[in-house]
């Protein structure tokens, strides 16, 4: 990997350390074994009960580990202090998710429900109180009606494996969806779903027509039957507080057969800090076509030896040719000096393959391959920006990434159809208004109590020196990256009032909302975890 082409590669980018010692990693002793009832209460409560044995896994079966650990995407927990589950079900059918949640329920157990497992926290797969998780990987059929331009998908497909299947059906169609191809698609597109064509089609969430989901009385409810409240609520509120989504029905998008992609950069010494103070001002308002993600990193500096520096990436996909892009930024945005030799003319699927960093020449069968018992340790936060950020900010943010040494952040430019949707059309609330969105990223390989707090800490400063440039009253977050340290839910008699402190950053005005459907739809709160929706006695 080329030290630019490993900043491209947003599943592994930024290695570094820490162990966080959390509530989401305190172990409360589980109850006697849950086995031997739960299976009882499935096979008489699931209809094609006979497969029923094959798919609960408890502590003692030697295939528990393995499950487990599949698609834990975040080494912080995979250890031997992470609280872990008291059986793990894998249902091969919607029959088997009906029962798992009428059995958890009965027999009195939380259940966390994972798809892909990419979730930063943690929360599909681990919990300070006994809990099982539904794992929805054997669920992951997809079926494209190119023609009618839609798809169905289940929850445990992957992104990978979305791409790859719209592209075997036509190469002039795609999904705006994210970047990384080993995403689930139950949490991805709940918590709101964005990648490289966000200017010009918005999020995942937009593209959503139809869903299944059970409900917490394990009924199967498409959209008719949820009616339009729970509809819209599992459409970026988080549908772990609402129930298990089985399917989403999406409704395809029109992709050009040739796009063209490119990665450019500039250090300080380059005048890095003139290219990024351009490119706040036109990469949030320029064609909707073109999605310019900027990456910012320290590294060491090749003008002075043992100096560090600034190394500020572009990375950009164009729904386009290169002569037409060459031309447009040779006006819009001199600064960045693309040429047309920078620039690559590729088929949709191939800007999927080189955004996620796979070798050139990669074929799209990559697409499918879901990267099991891979991790890396790693912590994410994210702030929006809805004014330019000053010379000064940026002099002295560079001097704090070098300082900190290891933190890399992302600016993911909205604009374009972001601003064309209303705040309160889904959950997600930061639309019109927003220049970008940063993610803070950290990421590193072993296990190491001091350098884990030392990261977690650095991230934190950094984020705290960002305060003035960023939103604020709420300072808002993307809930998609997943960050505990905006507020926890203990459940409590305030539990209300603690959801509010995590929510409005989240959904901002479309907290109350989510919080009076939650109320009508699962009012004992089953559904529940660290960042839930909260009931409310009022509703
Ligand atoms: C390497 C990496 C790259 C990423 N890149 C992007 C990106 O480009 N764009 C972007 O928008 N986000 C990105 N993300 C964030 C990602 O979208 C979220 O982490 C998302 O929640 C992952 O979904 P999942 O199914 O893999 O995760 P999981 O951990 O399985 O689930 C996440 C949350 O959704 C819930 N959930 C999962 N499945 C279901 C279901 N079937 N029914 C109800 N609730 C469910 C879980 O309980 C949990 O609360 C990235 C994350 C990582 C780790
Ligand atoms: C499920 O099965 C059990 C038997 O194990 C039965 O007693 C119970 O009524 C069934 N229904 C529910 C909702 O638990
Ligand atoms: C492990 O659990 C699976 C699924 O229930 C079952 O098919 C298998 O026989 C179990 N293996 C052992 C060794 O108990
Ligand atoms: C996936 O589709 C196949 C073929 O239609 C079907 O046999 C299978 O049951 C489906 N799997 C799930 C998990 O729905
Ligand atoms: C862009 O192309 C120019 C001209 O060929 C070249 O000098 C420069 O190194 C290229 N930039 C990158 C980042 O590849
Ligand atoms: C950086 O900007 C200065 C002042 O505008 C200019 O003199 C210098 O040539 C630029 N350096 C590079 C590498 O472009
Ligand atoms: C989890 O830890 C085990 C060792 O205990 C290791 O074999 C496995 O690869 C790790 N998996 C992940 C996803 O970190
Ligand atoms: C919660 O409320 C109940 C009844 O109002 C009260 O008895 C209890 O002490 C409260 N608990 C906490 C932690 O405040």
């Amino acid at each position: 990997m080329g030290k630019s082409s490993s900043l491209v590669h947003f599943c592994m980018i930024f290695f570094l350390i820490f162990l966080h010692i959390s509530p989401l990693v305190t172990s409360t002793p589980p109850p006697k074994s849950i086995y031997g009832p739960f299976l009882k209460c499935l096979t008489s409560n699931t209809s094609f009960s006979n497969q029923v044995s094959n798919i609960v896994f408890d502590k003692t079966n030697a295939s528990y580990a393995s499950i487990l650990q599949a698609y834990i995407r975040n080494a912080k927990f995979n250890t031997s202090t992470t609280s872990k589950p008291l059986i793990i079900v894998t249902p091969l059918n919607e029959h088997h998710v009906q029962g798992a949640v009428v059995c958890a329920k009965s027999i009195g157990v939380k259940l966390r429900i994972r798809s892909g497992g990419h979730d930063y926290e943690g929360i599909s797969y681990v919990s300070k109180e006994p809990f099982i998780i539904l794992d929805m990987f054997n669920m992951r059929n997809i079926s494209i009606d190119a023609k009618n331009e839609f798809a169905v998908v289940q929850s445990g497909a992957t992104t990978g494996e979305l791409y790859y299947n719209i592209w075997k059906k036509s190469k002039v169609h795609g999904f705006p969806a994210g970047v990384c191809v080993t995403l689930g698609i139950g949490g991805h597109l709940t918590g709101g779903g964005y990648g490289s064509m966000i200017r010009k089609y918005g999020l995942s969430i937009d593209h959503v027509i139809d869903a299944t989901i059970v409900d917490v009385n394990g009924r199967i409810l498409d959209r008719k039957a949820m009616g339009e409240d729970l509809f819209w609520a599992i459409r970026g509120g988080g549908a772990a507080s609402f129930g298990v989504i089985l399917s989403y029905t999406i409704k395809l998008v029109p992709v050009p057969e040739i796009v063209t992609t490119f990665l450019v950069g500039k250090t300080l010494e380059q005048n890095a800090t003139e290219l990024v103070l351009q490119w706040q001002q036109v990469a949030p308002r320029i064609d909707d076509r073109l999605f310019m993600r900027l990456l910012l990193q320290p590294q060491s500096s090749e003008v002075e030896k043992g100096k560090s520096t600034i190394k500020a990436d572009v990375n950009a996909l164009f729904l386009g040719g290169a002569d037409e892009l060459v031309a447009l930024l040779g006006k819009e945005f001199p600064l960045l000096g693309l040429k047309k030799e920078n620039c690559s003319e590729v088929g949709w699927v191939d800007s999927l393959l080189s955004w996620a960093n796979f070798e050139k020449g990669a074929k799209p069968e990559a697409l499918l391959d879901r990267k099991t018992n891979m991790a890396s340790f790693l912590k994410r936060k994210s702030d929006f920006v809805d004014k330019p950020i000053s010379r000064e900010g940026y002099e002295g943010l560079w001097k704090e990434m070098i300082k900190y040494g290891k933190i890399g952040l992302a600016f993911n430019p909205y604009g374009g159809k972001m601003d064309k949707i209303p705040c309160d059309a889904t959950p997600f609330p930061h639309r019109a208004g927003n220049l970008f969105k940063i993610q803070y990223s950290v990421t590193w390989k072993e296990p190491g109590v001091s350098l884990d707090k030392k990261f977690l800490d650095h991230t934190r400063k950094l984020y705290k020196y960002m305060t003035p440039f960023v939103s604020n009253n709420p300072r808002r977050a993307f809930l998609n990256y997943r960050d505990i340290d905006i507020g926890i839910n203990n459940f409590g008699n305030d539990s209300y009032q603690q959801g509010l402190v995590y929510g409005v950053k989240y959904f901002n005005k479309n907290f109350q909302r989510l919080v009076k459907i939650k109320s009508a739809v699962d009012p004992e709160n089953f559904f529940k975890h660290e960042q839930s929706i909260p009931t409310h006695p009022s509703h």
